[in-house]
């Protein structure tokens, strides 16, 4: 990859220094929630599978869109946007390489290892490496690849695959990853054979990956956490609509909870956050779900809960941190159990520089509710773990800075916009 491309994905990443909030601050009115960020990353991925020109709708403004995307011109395609849609059409062929400058820039494109297994003899995909919320190794995709009849060599931190023997397969994931089912399920469009995966991810943008390659004309059948798959020699293209955020949606829903609040966020499949609409009712809110909204009150005090981060539908992982944050300054004792990542906590002790109070004792941080927060200068240390800071300073009294604003640009588009809307006083500098 040439320095222009890279120079060019860099201004991509174009973030202001710091967001600050002025707390406390009571959220009123109504939210529109953009596109799926972890259902549009897979999907662009899958367009790799196919010649003929995608059109992907409801595609959110954010730099990890933005990465994928000029990933996908290295790979050979040619990717224009109109506002919130994307075309993505073959420019030239594709090479076998997705360079480590852009897949340590964004672990989702490893995402492009099972489309370009499915399309080619030989490819080299560098490893994605870890990140702050945990190692993330990669060896629940190998093993299944391997399966698929995939040669495979690690090295140099690079995986390479030899993919001209690609077969179909019957495979069972050790643990129900969502990166994992995805590639599995792109690879297998890349044999006329039958290919069954079994204990695969049941998140919602799983299924809408399956949707969109059933859209390209893959034949698939899913089944609670099985799905066989059939490819074909030569794809369509297709017009596809992309669900909407859940997890952008489920943080403004706990945004929403806080004190003096009523909020009303609009977006698809509001059903995808019943275990995160559960956990609030617990605390006292009055939440009134519709076919695409929840409605939130909140009431004077939230009493505590406690959460156990699961697969889908159990409560979700990206979620956990925002309710972690709402949590320091509700009623009593909430215990947060992290059971998906093996180090997703790091948002605790920018917490705790607010005043929280939070003992971690190995994968449960122990929350006790605090009568108030203060307003300080924290770091977002990762995507979610940022958007726990946003939550935090409406709670707090006073002003909170927040540095390192690059994690949260990643995954919540014109978030300044959307709490501003909702009578929030918040600002970049
Ligand atoms: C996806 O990540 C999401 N990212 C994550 O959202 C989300 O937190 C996660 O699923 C769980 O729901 C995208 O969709 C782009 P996993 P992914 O493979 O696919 C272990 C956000 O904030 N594992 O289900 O990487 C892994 O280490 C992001 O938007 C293996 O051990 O998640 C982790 O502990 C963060 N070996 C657990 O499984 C493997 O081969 C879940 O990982 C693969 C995974």
């Amino acid at each position: 990859m040439n320095n222009s491309d890279l120079n060019r994905i860099k201004h991509t990443i174009n973030s202001p220094d710091s967001l600050l909030l002025k707390g406390p601050c009571a959220l009123n009115g109504t939210v529109r929630v953009s596109g799926s960020k972890n259902a549009v990353l897979p999907i662009l991925a899958a367009t790799l599978i196919t010649d003929k020109k995608c059109t992907i709708r409801n595609v959110p403004e954010l730099t990890d869109i933005s990465i994928m995307t000029e990933l996908l011109k290295i790979l050979g395609k040619k990717v224009s946007r109109e506002e919130n849609v994307l075309y993505v059409e073959k420019e030239k062929d594709t090479p076998g390489v997705a360079p480590y400058e852009l897949v340590r820039m964004l672990r989702a494109s490893i995402l492009v290892m099972g489309a370009l297994a499915a399309g080619r003899n030989s490819l080299k995909v560098a490893l994605p490496g870890g990140c702050l919320i945990g190692e993330r190794p990669i060896d629940i995709h190998l093993k299944g690849l391997k399966k698929m009849g995939a040669e495979i060599k690690v090295s140099g931190g690079f995986v390479e695959l030899n993919a001209s023997g690609l077969k179909g397969a019957e495979i069972t994931l050790d643990f129900p990853s969502v990166g994992a089912t995805e590639n599995l399920a792109i690879a297998a469009c890349g044999t006329t054979d039958k290919t069954v995966l079994e204990n695969i991810a049941c998140e919602p943008e799983v299924d809408e990956l399956f949707s969109f390659l059933k859209s390209l004309g893959a034949k698939i059948k899913h089944s609670g956490s099985t799905v066989s798959i059939k490819g074909r020699s030569r794809y369509g293209g297709s017009d596809f609509t992309v669900m909407d955020d859940r997890i952008q949606a489920g943080t403004y829903v706990i945004a929403g909870a806080v004190k003096g609040s009523d909020v009303r966020i609009e977006f698809s499949s509001p059903e995808t956050l019943d275990a995160l609409v559960e956990k609030l009712c617990e605390c006292g809110c009055r939440i009134d779900t519709g076919s695409d909204y929840i409605h939130i009150k909140t009431p004077e005090k939230l009493k505590g809960t406690d959460i156990r981060t699961a697969p889908y539908p159990g409560f979700p992982t990206d979620l956990q941190a925002p309710f972690m944050a709402l949590m320091s300054c509700s009623e009593g004792v909430s215990l947060i159990n992290e059971t998906v990542f093996e180090n997703r906590f790091l948002h605790c002790g920018e917490l705790k520089r607010m005043g929280a109070d939070i003992e971690i004792k190995k994968d449960i941080a122990i929350v006790q509710g605090v009568e108030k927060l203060t307003g300080a200068p924290v770091a977002a240390k990762d995507l979610r773990g940022g958007a726990a800071l946003v939550i935090a300073g409406l709670l707090a009294e006073g002003v909170t800075r927040i540095s390192e604003t690059e994690h949260i640009w990643r995954g919540y588009e014109d978030i300044v916009g959307h709490f501003k809307k909702l009578g929030a006083e918040i600002w970049t500098e």
